[in-house]
């Protein structure tokens, strides 16, 4: 009987049997449970290599995977999610693995146990560690307790073990132990020199990441237009949040994070549905697609309720818009993204203040700070197999430099998550917006906070408006920057016309 297994090479993009090219499976009778997408292997031997030059010969790489998280009891978990550095450099997306580069020795290791027949009665069956691990070209494979083993020894031997930072509970848990250590003393064996080295090749898309990129975002495109589509007065939150997955899971993808899907367009991240859409209000939707190879989209797009935007929507959008643009025409390698933030900043001064919200100069209210008021984050942030790429190895080494480093007091700059010098290669999001924040207009009125800066009495008949954000995805490339997936009606007009 033959095999059925299916593997997706993405450089081909066609699923093919596994026997075609991977003849140690030849004599298996099973269906695999799970398609295991991965790039050509030679990417991930190549990844490997690059990362071995990097850190040079200084004791153990140790890239620790996810493993299945419960939501509410033991077996009831939340839907997989393998670690974003252990995809890129091993592509297995399968729970409970961990790797070691012998940076010294060149070895390679996967650890991970083999599935007992309870595991294949209740979720199916899967290739053997070592048959998976064939596939991204590492030949040596053991059992997932052996790693403690290999972290001792290189430790008693005075050796570097250099990991990355856990964000996840588990395997905080793991490396105590595997370091002999308190939780808390775990972030001190975090290694800034693999964190460094980790993002000098993860910011860099490749063709191969680029195009998988532009299909994710493609279809974040047509999620957001099933949204748009959609919206009317009447109509609950939630059941655009449904067209959404509805999109996504038909192209074999999901969300990359939860949706934003709101008529309170002011609050950054709700995640509440519940409110009806009521007739002139706008809806804020910010979703994106993350694919079958974990590369996603992050797109934004403000729409009206009804059929038509309000006069007052119609030129806040403008001036939002406005900003994008500007900001989009700045987009190229050796720019800094914070003067892109400061550039779009001063546009939004500029157009508030036409419509009588700022007062004053406007180069001085960004100047101090007063556009914070209506923009109270940053312009945008990279992009990759995480929505916030890399996030999880640390803002200060992903979207700053030693040279730049983040503002941490300063109300808007300190929630700049990129603030670097752009380099072709770079995917990043460019998305700002105006929020009316009644707490903030409150709290800052009865400072008299900026009032050289802001007219406050305006901005009190603007208290319920909501906000308005527009979000774009860019590669940067050698000569300026190139718009990812396919194009999503963004003017005034364009959105409109999607209503009609
Ligand atoms: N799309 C969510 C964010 O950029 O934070
Ligand atoms: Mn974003």
């Amino acid at each position: 009987m033959k095999a059925l297994y299916r593997i997706k090479t993405s450089s081909f993009d066609i699923p093919c049997s596994v026997f075609d090219i991977h003849p140690i499976l030849l004599n298996k009778e099973y269906i695999c449970s799970m398609d295991l997408h991965l790039f050509d292997k030679q990417v991930y031997i190549d990844r490997r290599r690059i990362l071995k030059q990097n850190i040079g010969a200084d004791g153990l790489i140790l890239l620790l995977g996810n493993e299945d998280s419960s939501m509410n009891y033991k077996d009831n978990c939340y839907p997989f999610r393998q670690d974003s550095s252990f995809l890129y450099y091993f592509g297995l997306d399968v729970p409970m693995l961990t790797a070691v580069i012998d940076t010294d020795t060149g070895e390679e290791v996967i650890f991970g146990n083999e599935l007992s027949i309870d595991d294949i009665v209740w979720t199916g069956t899967l290739p053997t560690v070592n048959e998976m691990a064939s596939l991204v070209s590492v030949t040596q494979t053991k059992a997932y307790n052996q790693v403690i083993h290999y972290v001792h020894k290189a430790l008693i031997s005075g050796r570097q073990v250099h990991i990355l930072p856990p964000y996840r509970p588990e395997n905080k848990i793991k490396l105590a132990e595997w370091f002999n250590t308190s939780l808390g003393d775990v972030a001190g064996y975090v290694s800034p020199k693999l964190i460094r080295a980790v993002i000098a090749q993860r910011v860099i898309k490749s063709p191969l990441e680029v195009a998988e990129m532009d299909k994710a975002v493609s279809i974040s495109v047509d999620m957001q237009l099933a949204v748009i589509q959609n919206t009317r007065p009447g109509i609950k939150e939630y059941e655009l949040v449904a067209k959404a997955h509805e999109v996504a899971m038909a192209n074999n993808s999901r969300l990359g994070y939860p949706a934003i899907i709101t008529t309170h367009g002011q609050t950054l991240h709700t995640h509440y549905y519940g409110n009806t859409l009521q007739e002139g209000r706008m809806l804020l939707c910010d979703i994106g697609a993350e694919n079958a190879m974990h590369y996603g989209g992050d797109l934004t797009r403000t729409c009206p309720v009804g059929r038509n935007f309000t006069t007052r929507q119609k030129e806040l959008y403008e001036v939002v818009l406005a900003s994008m643009d500007h900001a989009i025409s700045m987009l190229k390698p050796g720019v800094r993204y914070k003067d892109i933030h400061l550039q779009a900043c001063l546009k939004l001064a500029d157009g508030l203040k036409q419509v009588n919200l700022m007062k004053g100069d406007p180069a001085e209210a960004v100047e101090a700070g007063a556009h914070a008021m209506f923009f109270q984050c940053g312009l945008g942030h990279m992009l990759g197999m995480d929505t916030h790429d890399m996030e999880d190895l640390g803002e200060p080494y992903v979207g700053y430099t030693d040279v730049l480093k983040k503002e941490t007091s300063i109300f808007g700059l300190k929630s700049l998550r990129l603030g670097r010098e752009l380099e072709a290669g770079f995917v990043l999001t460019v998305e700002p917006g105006i929020y009316i924040i009644p707490e903030l207009i409150d709290r800052w009125e009865a400072e008299n906070k900026y009032a050289d800066f802001i007219n406050y009495d305006v901005l009190n008949t603007y208290r319920d408006f909501g906000g308005i954000r527009i979000e774009d995805n860019f590669l940067i490339t050698d000569g300026g920057s190139q718009l990812l997936g396919k194009y999503l009606p963004k003017t005034l007009n364009e959105i409109e016309a999607l209503k009609g």
